[in-house]
């Protein structure tokens, strides 16, 4: 049985105090929901204050981003080690990232590696554009990222890993994939990659979340599909009364 996540990634948003005003309605908003792995991914500089009002919860906490070197001359950047000090996840090449900032399946590897040396468990990021979408490559896309992305990840570690399927054309558009659409590619893509790379049962212990345009409305929708393992959700997460509802539909 793999535990459902939903998991809230908080982009560029929230200054410490606004962060400070939204874990403590989560904390309580979420504290009765069982059965479900609940994470918050919230910007850099408000981890520590998440980190102290959430101490003694069941909720976890993660950085949307890392470096692969441990420390030294990377000006800006943050290592997995400063980030395991306080968080237990992180999030890898959210396309965002890939868009943005260059990152590539091969930055995305190292980033894994490293999460995983100081035990973080990485939740990485795949996804195709509309274009690809479009030209019929969604496959192609997907199997390469994750050939790539997870190049040299041993069988022991993959299940630690959490793979969040996340078309870039659904992400902040309120065009959400249909949820049946959504459990195709699970179901017929990234798990059967998986399960080429580490066989039946570590593909089937891997847990694959939706994200883009997840609500408190369609939650459910995606939910009821055994593939789909739970939600990385953007702009819904920002809202406390709308993440906790999203959990509770991830709770079922
Ligand atoms: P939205 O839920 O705002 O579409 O964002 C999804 C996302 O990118 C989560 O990582």
């Amino acid at each position: 049985m793999r535990k459902p996540v939903i998991a809230g990634n908080w982009k560029m948003n929230k200054t410490v105090e606004e962060s400070r005003s939204l874990v403590y309605d989560l904390s309580i908003g979420l504290r009765d929901i069982k059965g479900v792995e609940k994470v918050l991914l919230p910007p850099y500089l408000s981890i520590l204050t998440a980190a102290a009002l959430l101490e003694g919860t069941d909720i976890g906490l993660g950085a949307q981003n890392l470096h692969w070197e441990e420390k030294g001359a990377f000006t800006g950047e943050i290592s997995a080690q400063m980030i395991a000090e306080f968080c237990q996840y992180v999030l890898i090449g959210h396309s965002e990232r890939r868009t943005y900032f260059g990152e590539s399946d091969e930055t995305v590897n190292k980033k894994i590696f490293s999460a995983i040396a100081h035990n973080l468990i990485p939740i990485v990021c795949v996804g195709e554009t509309l274009g690809e979408k479009e030209t019929g490559q969604t496959g192609e896309v997907l199997v390469r990222q994750i050939l790539n992305g997870l190049k040299d990840v041993t069988k022991e570690y993959v299940s630690a890993i959490i793979i969040a399927y996340e078309p870039v054309w659904a992400i902040g558009t309120g065009k959400a994939s249909s949820a049946e659409d959504a459990r195709n590619v699970i179901r017929d893509i990234i798990r059967p990659v998986l399960q080429e790379m580490y066989g039946v049962q570590a593909a089937n212990s891997t847990r694959v979340l939706y994200g883009g345009s997840v609500t408190a409305a369609n939650a459910s929708g995606f939910f009821v599909h055994e593939d789909i393992d739970g939600a990385l959700v953007g702009g819904a997460s920002l809202k406390a009364d709308e993440f906790v509802k999203i959990t509770q539909a991830g709770a079922g």
